[in-house]
């Protein structure tokens, strides 16, 4: 019998659910919320509306698109957590009502050991020729994975952490932000600039045609392997605000007329900040602990530079370096299917009164 795995991933503003058979990936469908573009940042309430009107649809197309029917589905994995209740109790309330009625067996998830467990998720060649994943071929499977142990940089717009990762079942995280995540620096900057929401991707665009070094901006000093990004964001906004004041300017629009580059340097120096900040500690733990392979995941390593930076990393310190598929960067349910499948291979069950939670660890 196939072991069938349907999972669901509601913490934030995507909606997404994927279907993995025997450890392929069959499905990954998801439904991003444009409704919050206008708010500059998620809003609670209206992302679980959405999360309800697009549950239903979204499960219901990722069965489809994997040739599997509810009789079929050995478990359902769900993101229990962390991130923002009301969006997470709409997947886990799913979840539940779904195990309930096709009597099959449930599966919590963080959704962190997610992100990471998305460097494991190895598509069906089928799912990939019918181009549902984007930048990825047939000739590009079976996708490579990391050994254990090894470090994972999980950066997103909640979280910017260094893991020791010894198997799907052991993490440990070596070193965290104790202010700000690097995504979040990336979407509050791009808000003073005037980018719409999320600014990460707009500063990644931007910064290819702007110079890295025209602003350098303070870099933290902190112990160990911990970060902090809330300087750098004060940093950003004071060269801004000094500059109106120079020049007698009330609003960056303004700025930017007069000096048409200064949008693009302002992005470029920053994403290099935010980048040479993530890769100094990464080193410093790789080299302490001896370890020569190291994956970056969650939402900001959909970043080029970064991206480019663990290339770079990987030729000059002789390193097996592992970025994930596009695809599997932002919030997306083909990591949680992964995550479960390594718990379902370990009978790691939930019940029916399982509760999702806001904010734990990995
Ligand atoms: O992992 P994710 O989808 O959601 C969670 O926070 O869990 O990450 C979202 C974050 C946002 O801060 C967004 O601006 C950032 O990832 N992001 C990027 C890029 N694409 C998404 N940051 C920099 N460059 C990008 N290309």
């Amino acid at each position: 019998m196939k072991t069938v795995i349907l999972a669901i991933e509601s913490s934030c503003d995507d909606t997404s659910a994927a279907v993995l058979v025997d450890g392929k990936l069959c499905s990954n469908v998801t439904a991003s919320q444009q409704v919050h573009e206008e708010y500059g940042g998620v809003v609670p309430e209206l992302a679980s509306r959405a999360h309800q009107q697009n549950i239903v649809p979204v499960v219901s197309t990722a069965l489809q698109r994997a040739g599997v029917y509810k009789a079929d589905i050995s478990a359902i994995a769900f993101t229990r957590g962390p991130g923002l209740l009301g969006s997470l109790l709409v997947g886990t309330s799913f979840a539940k009502g779904f195990a309930l009625s096709c009597d099959c067996k449930l599966i919590e998830v963080n959704h962190l050991q997610g992100h990471i467990m998305a460097h494991f998720v190895e598509p069906s060649a089928d799912m990939v020729n019918a181009g549902y994943i984007k930048g990825l071929s047939e000739s590009d499977l079976p996708l490579r994975h990391p050994q254990f142990p090894f470090l994972c940089l999980l950066v997103s717009g909640g979280n910017s952490q260094i893991v020791l990762v010894r198997s799907p079942y052991d993490m440990e995280i070596i070193g965290q932000t104790i202010d700000d995540a690097a995504g979040e620096a990336f979407d509050k900057c791009a808000k003073v600039l005037g980018l719409p929401y999320p600014g990460g991707p707009w500063i990644d665009r931007l910064a290819k045609e702007g110079n890295a070094k025209a602003f350098p901006f303070a870099k933290p000093n902190i112990a160990g392997y911990d970060y902090s990004f809330s300087g750098l964001k004060t940093s950003f906004l004071y060269t801004i605000r000094d500059m109106l004041r120079e020049r007698g300017l009330a609003s960056v629009e303004e700025l930017c007329a007069v000096q048409p580059s200064l949008r693009a340097d302002l992005c470029a120096s920053l994403q290099q900040t935010v980048i040479e900040v993530l890769m100094k500690k990464l080193r410093k733990a790789a080299k302490d602990l001896g370890i020569d392979s190291v994956a970056v995941a969650g939402g900001v390593s959909a970043n080029s530079g970064l991206r480019n930076a663990f290339l770079d990393y990987g030729k000059r310190y002789n390193a097996e370096v592992f970025i994930p598929p596009f695809a599997f960067t932002t919030d997306n349910a083909a990591m949680i299917a992964q995550a479960g499948y390594y718990k379902f291979l370990a009978n790691d069950f939930c019940g029916l009164d399982v509760v999702p939670y806001a904010k734990t660890r990995i």
